[in-house]
Order: C-alpha cells, then structure tokens, then sequence
C-alpha cells in the first residue's frame, strides 16, 4: 500500500457540511455528518460523465447529486428509511406543473393550518419534547404537519415536508453540538416574545419557497436510491466511480440528529425502533444497540495486523467501559470489511473508490481508520490503494480527515 500523506493542518471547514449552505438541492436540511459538496465535486473533476457514481452510505444524498448535477447517474443505499426518503426527494426532478402545485400547496397549508385546533392534534411521542420546543411553537407545528398530511398525494408534498423539517429544528431549542444535543435553558426570547407561534408559520412558509425555488433548476443525470444494508448492497447496475463517507469510528449515531425529523415524519413511532434501527447501523451505539455490542464476537478473523494488540490496550485502559469500546471497534472494522467484499461485487473492472474517513482515539489510543481501511480493501483484493490526509479534524493534534483511495482489478 502506497501511502502519500499530504499532512494538512489546517480544518478546511469548505471541505465538511458547513460548505453546504445556500448551495440549492445540497441545502434543504442540514445534517451534521453530511459531507461537502467541494469535495465530491473536486473527486468528480477526473472522470467522464458516462461513468456510473455509486454512494454506499449516501445519508442526505450529497454525492448523487452533485452527480447528477455533473451529468453522470447515481445510485445512492443507505439504510436509514427517512434518509432514503430525503434522498430522493431531493434527487427528484419536478416538473413546472409539480412545482406551481407546490406554490399552491403551500397557501392552502398555511390557510388550512391556521383554523386547527391545535389542542386537538398528534404531537410526536419524543421523549421530553417541552425541552425540544415551547408550547406555542409545538402546536404551531402540529398545525402545519396536520394541514399539510391533509392535502391529496403528489412529488410536491415532499417539497413542503422537507421545509417542515427544516422550520421544526429552526424553531426548537435544540443544538447538535458534536457528539450530544444540547438545549438552550429557555425557549428563544425572540419567540416567547409573539408567543403565538405565528413565527412558525414564517419560517414555513420562507423555508418551502426556498426549497421550491431550488427544485426549478433541474438535474442532468438520474439518480436511484435504494434502502439497503452496505454490508449486503444490491443495485439496479454496477457502478465505475464509488465516493463516499462511512460512518466514522466514533460512536455516533445518526439517529441522535434524525430523531426529532423521524418522529414528527412517523418514520420512529417508539424509542425501542430507534436502537433497533442503529444496531444495524455500522458504529451505532443507541440505545439497545449498546447493550447488544455485549454479546456480539468476531465471526471470523479480521485481516487487520494491528486490531488485536490495540483493542486489548483499549480495553485494559479503562475499568468500566473499555471492554464494550474494544468490542465497539472490532465489530466497527468487521462491518466495514463485510462493506468492502459486499461493494466489490457491485463495481465494474477498473473502478475508482474513495472513502472519506476520520481517525479517533480511545482513551489516548489512535484507531488509524484510514491505515485499516486500506489493509481490509487490499486484503479482498482492491489495488492500488492510497491515503491523503485531507484536513485536521478539530483541536485534537491527533486527529484527521483522509481520503482513502483504490482501484479495482
Ligand atoms: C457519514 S454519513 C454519510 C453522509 C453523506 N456523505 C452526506 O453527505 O449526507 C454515513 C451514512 O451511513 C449510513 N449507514 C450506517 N450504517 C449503514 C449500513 N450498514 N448500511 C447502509 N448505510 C449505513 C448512515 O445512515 C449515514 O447516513
């Protein structure tokens, strides 16, 4: 493995979701983890548009839109079922009709929402949802969810529930700091201020126009998203081009982020679905999908030379919880070797990869993501493999982005 390090020290925040802002389509919801459209496009420059792009773990869909965008055709898997919806939305093409009915949705929303008697309407079962948003704000919300779940069916309806999900984050009292949510103590005085939740509405209505207004400009290639497992991928054809961004060794969860959009969407109906759903994420540590790493043990040996020595240094290094991060790094790697041999067969000769991954570090100890990537990706047969460094992560000296490169035979 050849290994041409370009140390970058510097966070190069153009090259991380913040680059995403009010860049159309890549702007409708705002994910921590979503990777930046620079970078996929930079990765794109080199090949030919007739070349298929795959995103094994496609979250919002960043890649197969820019893509598309770049006239080639994409097929996005993830296996989170609201990320597959937000996806393809995103990755739609609306016609004029489908966007003018949009416009027109979106006045009828507003004028069926306001008549509701918010007292009456489902609120989401999310637990301790009066620190995630006033009283006045939650019944404007229910007011908008119900009015637009009232309308008849249509591509355009999904216009208005992204707008939804970006006014419901917009107008809580959440922060996505990192690894945690925090909360502000109190809700915004801003909106405690009109106390009738009229803002809501607002921020609705800006929201949707925004997203329509977007969804005009029409993209070039098609893209097809499919709801699968990485560790198993079936797709429609194979693909020449694989850019994507695994979860990172990191413990966490996406479903952290997603909860309160899966909720008020219906895509979480109770808390024990949200563990289940991350026990099959790679690295998710939710819930019951902590409990399970417990019992979980290596079917097979992992061709990692180092793992063993340093997942044993990582479990003698802390009473309490080294075990379970040991196990947590092990099965990481074992999912993302299953990844590697399930992608190989779903890429035609001469394939070009390139993963994004972040290092990390347990109890001072660094899990070198990338070096292991590259050991798993040669050792089933990839060649060529490479690691840039792409950017320093945060203010941890030992911790960086890279970008992990290979081809197939
Ligand atoms: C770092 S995020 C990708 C973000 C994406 N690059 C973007 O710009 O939005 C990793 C994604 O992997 C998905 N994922 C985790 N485990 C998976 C698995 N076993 N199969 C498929 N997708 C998985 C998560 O749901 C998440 O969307």
């Amino acid at each position: 493995m050849s290994n041409t390090v370009l140390q970058s020290n510097k966070q190069n925040a153009h090259l991380t979701f913040k680059a995403n802002r009010g860049i159309g389509r890549h702007d409708w919801l705002r994910l921590t983890p979503a990777y930046s459209v620079h970078l996929v496009k930079q990765e794109l420059e080199q090949h030919d548009p007739a070349q298929v792009v795959l995103d094994p773990f496609s979250g919002t869909g960043t890649t197969g839109i820019c893509a598309a965008e770049n006239g080639h055709d994409a097929i996005l898997t993830d296996l989170n079922p609201f990320l597959i919806w937000l996806a393809k939305a995103k990755s739609y093409n609306y016609s004029t009709v489908e966007t003018s009915n949009a416009r027109a949705k979106l006045a009828e929303v507003l004028s069926i929402a306001e008549k509701l008697d918010a007292n009456k309407l489902w609120i989401p079962p999310l637990h301790n949802i009066e620190r995630w948003w006033g009283s006045a704000q939650l019944k404007a919300l229910a007011q908008l969810r119900a009015a637009i779940y009232s309308l008849a069916g249509g591509k355009e309806n999904d216009l208005l529930l992204i707008g939804f999900c970006n006014t419901l984050i917009k107008v809580s009292n959440a922060a996505f700091n990192h690894q945690s949510v925090s909360f502000k103590k109190a809700p915004q005085a801003a909106l405690l201020d009109i106390g009738d939740g009229k803002e809501v509405f607002v921020s609705f209505f800006r929201d949707v126009e925004k997203i329509i207004e977007s969804a005009e400009i029409p993209l070039d290639g098609a893209v097809s998203v499919v709801e699968v497992d990485a560790r198993k991928i079936l797709t429609p054809q194979k693909a020449d081009i694989v850019i994507t961004s695994p979860p990172y060794v990191n413990r966490m969860s996406y479903i952290r982020e997603l909860r309160p959009y899966m909720y008020w969407l219906g895509f979480l109906e109770e808390a024990k679905e949200a563990g289940e759903l991350d026990w099959k994420a790679i690295g998710g540590t939710w819930g019951t999908a902590t409990s399970k790493l417990n019992s979980w043990a290596d079917a097979r040996a992992i061709p990692i030379k180092d793992i063993e020595p340093l997942t044993q240094k990582i479990a003698a290094a802390n009473d309490k919880n080294g075990n379970l991060l040991s196990v947590y790094v092990k099965k990481y790697f074992y999912d993302m070797w299953e990844h590697f041999e399930s992608v190989h067969k779903v890429l035609n000769p001469g394939a070009q990869l390139v993963y994004i991954v972040g290092n990390s570090s347990f109890y001072g100890h660094v899990v070198p993501a990338e070096q292991w990537y590259g050991e798993l990706m040669s050792a089933i047969g990839f060649e060529n493999v490479m690691i840039e460094t792409i950017r320093k992560r945060n203010s941890n000296k030992a911790l960086f982005e890279f970008a992990v490169r290979a081809e197939k035979a």
